[in-house]
């Protein structure tokens, strides 16, 4: 090194010793680098201590009776311990989600379904929770694991949450689909994410489902009646098939009290860095009102806080933490679902043009079930040759708590077999917000958007359905719907679990094909 040189570094060595304990006095404690709120302008800053990061691992990566699962055990266990009315309670936390109980406490009942607030408020949700649970643990490093169930060899819930199978296991919870604690597999169709995946646009217009993320509304909505891609399938199925018809999973105002709420709801939030890590357009909403809309928390000393959207866009930058590998990381072709020519281009909104309206009055009841159902020849003409996009919309859906999903295909010849694997699969039909007789779970909170109220409406993108099902010879036009029932696989040695209990009706209205 030359002499000028060493001059010159001692030099800006001195200027720092003098600088920096000015500049740290200046700032205050407290107050840590790199956090919103700081001055702007000025010197540059010298580079922040890293804070700590948080890697929320795969639960199936996890020994059931290993470290990290026990002190998220030890920290459960305290939560639950706490008064319902402390904030970093367990009653209090999962109340926020949703409850019956009266008279509501600040921030309860203030989930987000049914909009483009759906992923935003949940991961914020999480996030609280996690530091929560954290500080309850007394485990510095501990970080929520998400539940993997598209892995194949996952898709019973984790043995940590039903083994010990007693109410000494802060996981475990009696009030789960008969089955799940034994061991039942959730149905593979119920699973996959290819379909939202293919969705580049975030958001859609007010009343379409047709986005990864959900409807644009004007302001919060407790329970929309409208669902956007990844939260119809595989959130509310997941919620659908875990709660049974009268676990608290598929209740609303009783899920969050269920452990595995939390490590759901991780894998959701991991699938949100997915759909953004495989580019191609896919972006985080820039409406004003979804960045900057705030909802309340509770950090772990019970001090309430308000966040916003745009402070939760980035997980690893503005919350610390990633997430381990797990399904979709590695993008390939699942067995289920379209994966060729589904969207390349976002939905426009500026266009919504329906061809066909039919009501049809539909009553499932556990079996499989037919619905007549054709779309004018030459409707179908123009649909695969053009940029628009052709979906399916199912609207007055009234499910309520069946215990079981329905599959929906359209045009299956007679004779075969429904099964997801088929052309003519189309997706799944499940809601998430409905009570027993498929009333809103909140009904009357929330103004400016469509409500559960008027029963909820689901949308499929059939592009390539219909483009195929018109290049048959002799295609008349024929689109007959099918609806197969999908409940829990049982395990073997189980005999006697009904895998279709005796089934509460779901009711669909009405059924319509719109070009977008
Ligand atoms: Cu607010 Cu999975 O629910």
């Amino acid at each position: 090194m030359s002499f000028e040189r060493r001059t010159y570094l001692s030099l800006l060595l001195l200027l720092l010793l003098i600088v920096l304990p000015l500049a740290t006095s200046a700032c205050g404690p407290g107050n840590g680098g790199g956090e919103p709120g700081e001055e702007p302008g000025g010197e540059p800053e010298p580079e922040p201590e890293p804070e700590q990061s948080w890697v929320r691992p795969n639960v199936g990566t996890l020994d059931p009776a290993g470290a990290e699962l026990t002190t998220i055990r030890a920290g459960v266990e305290a939560m639950k311990a706490r008064p319902a009315s402390d904030p970093t309670s367990w009653l209090y936390q999962a109340n926020m989600h949703g409850t019956y109980d009266t008279p509501a406490l600040d921030a309860w009942n203030s989930c987000q379904h049914g909009s483009f607030f759906f992923l935003s408020w949940h991961r914020m949700y999480l996030y609280y929770f996690e530091r929560i649970l954290r500080d309850a643990s007394g485990d510095p490093d501990l970080a929520l694991p998400f539940w993997d169930y598209t892995d194949p060899a996952q898709r019973a819930i984790p043995a940590a949450f039903r083994d010990p199978a007693a109410p000494a296991n802060p996981l475990f919870v009696a009030q789960r689909a008969p089955g799940i604690n034994q061991g039942a597999q959730v149905p593979a169709s119920a699973t996959t994410f290819t379909t939202a995946m293919t969705f580049t646009n975030f958001s859609s217009a007010t009343g379409s489902g047709l986005s990864f993320g959900g409807q644009r509304v004007p302001a919060p909505v407790h329970f929309g009646g409208v669902f956007g891609q990844i939260e119809s399938q595989p959130h509310n199925i997941i919620h659908v098939v875990v709660g049974g018809q009268s676990g608290w999973m598929s209740d609303p105002n009783m899920a969050a009290r269920d452990p595995i709420f939390y490590f759901h709801h991780a894998n959701i939030d991991r699938l949100w860095n997915v759909w953004l890590a495989r580019g191609d357009g896919r972006a985080n909403p820039s409406e004003q009102n979804w960045r900057t809309q705030t909802f309340t928390f509770f950090d772990e000393t019970g001090t309430a806080i308000q966040m916003t959207g745009e402070e939760v866009v980035d997980s690893a930058q503005q919350l610390h933490y990633t997430y381990a590998e797990g399904s979709g990381d590695q993008p390939q072709p699942e067995a289920i679902g379209t994966t060729e020519s589904l969207p390349s281009a976002p939905f426009t909104d500026d266009r919504q043009e329906i061809l066909v309206e039919k009501k049809v009055s539909a009553r499932l009841a556990g079996k499989g079930a037919d619905v007549a159902f054709s779309i004018p020849v030459a409707e179908t003409e123009a649909i695969g040759d053009e940029d628009g996009r052709t979906t399916l919309v199912l609207e007055g859906i009234r499910f309520g708590r069946p215990g079981i999903y329905y599959e929906v295909y359209a045009g299956l010849p007679a004779g075969q077999t429904a099964t997801p694997e088929s052309p003519y699969y189309v997706g799944n039909v499940a809601i998430f917000g409905q009570l027993e007789d498929g009333s809103d779970a909140h009904a009357g909170h929330e103004a400016g958007a469509k409500s559960l109220s008027g029963g909820a409406t689901l949308s499929y993108d059939i592009t390539d359905l219909v483009a195929r099902l018109r290049g048959r010879e002799g295609f008349s036009g024929d689109m007959a719907l099918h609806f197969e029932p999908r409940g829990l696989e049982m395990p073997e040695d189980q005999p006697g679990l009904e895998a279709i209990p005796a089934a509460r009706e779901v009711r669909i209205e009405t059924v319509k094909i719109v070009r977008e």
